[in-house]
């Protein structure tokens, strides 16, 4: 049971911070002050929508994207943590890892000094979270919303082992058509080619789309930039703490068996992922903590 009138109460922020019940059983916080929107559902930490004001929506959500309890939401930010992909070893662990399914709890929200507003999240841990991860830890995801949207995924070692993570802030971006859009700063960085087999293949020049793309960048650690230039505009994503970069759409096909990407979804978005993914891993000691975070804001493209 969500106790939205709870949630208002110790979390509602007057005219900038709101509760609502998404659907049945699914609590969204709604965010609006004088930068930007923004709606955060606390199953997965789930940023669904962010949009800069005077600005179309920067994030993609699907027209046909289900609210569902343990169901992921497609489009927004799925927090995929603490593995990428499918579980190394165990099959029946969803890929992706299980952050991006379970409830989390809001540990604060704050109104800043220049009228930004951070939200933090908190994963709840349960029997079934440790069924899948034994480590002793925290994970915390920190939003800002503001003209840019900043995210910080947290993870604190709380035990007495290090621990391995694999991680991503799987973020779709809304494009105004696929076919015309162009991602710059991976020229000269290798990938994984996960449409073909898994090879490991040479980026030259800005990546393009025609036709299912599911890529790896290796070592990617410079700002990634979406342009489109029917929409006159380039999305900036600045990181830290990643080294790795996940481009994918999963164009006609794919999209149609999938179900939840709405009618021709395929061609409104890209997912560009801040990762911590194939050999980019992250150990953590115990008591030290790691900070995946990204950055994006809006360029005008001449
Ligand atoms: C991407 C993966 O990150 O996520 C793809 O590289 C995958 O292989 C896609 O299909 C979507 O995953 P899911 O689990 O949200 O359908």
């Amino acid at each position: 049971m969500v106790d939205i009138a709870d949630l208002n109460k110790r979390h509602g922020i007057a005219g900038k911070v709101t509760f609502r019940e998404g659907a049945e059983g699914f609590a969204v916080m709604d965010v609006s002050n004088s930068h930007a929107t923004a709606s955060i559902a606390l199953q997965g930490a789930h940023l669904m929508t962010w949009a800069p004001r005077n600005e179309q929506p920067v994030i993609w959500l699907s027209s046909a994207a289900k609210l569902a309890t343990g169901k992921s939401i497609r489009g927004g930010v799925p927090v995929c943590w603490p593995w990428f992909g499918p579980h190394p070893s165990e099959a029946s662990f969803p890929a992706h890892g299980f952050a991006r399914t379970v409830p989390w709890e809001v540990a604060e929200t704050k109104a800043l000094d220049d009228d930004r507003t951070l939200a933090v999240l908190r994963l709840i841990q349960t029997p079934a979270t440790r069924a899948q991860w034994q480590h002793p830890c925290d994970l915390e995801c920190r939003i800002t919303v503001g003209e840019s949207l900043e995210i910080d995924l947290v993870t604190r070692n709380t035990g007495t082992a290090p621990f391995t993570i694999g991680a991503a802030l799987h973020t779709y971006f809304a494009v105004n058509d696929i076919r015309h859009t162009a991602i710059r700063g991976l020229e000269n960085c290798a990938y994984l080619d996960k449409v073909d087999g898994g090879k490991r293949k040479q980026q030259t020049g800005p990546v393009t789309f025609s036709g299912e793309t599911d890529r790896i960048y290796l070592d990617s650690a410079a700002d990634i930039l979406i342009d489109d230039p029917q929409l006159k505009r380039r999305i900036r994503i600045a990181k830290r703490g990643s080294r790795s970069t996940v481009v994918w759409n999963p164009w006609i096909e794919k999209a149609n068996k999938m179900g939840d990407l709405g009618e021709n979804g395929y061609l409104n978005m890209v997912c560009v992922e801040t990762a911590n993914a194939a050999d980019d891993v992250v150990t953590i000691k115990p008591g030290a903590e790691h900070h995946l975070w990204t950055e994006y804001s809006v360029e005008a493209l001449g």
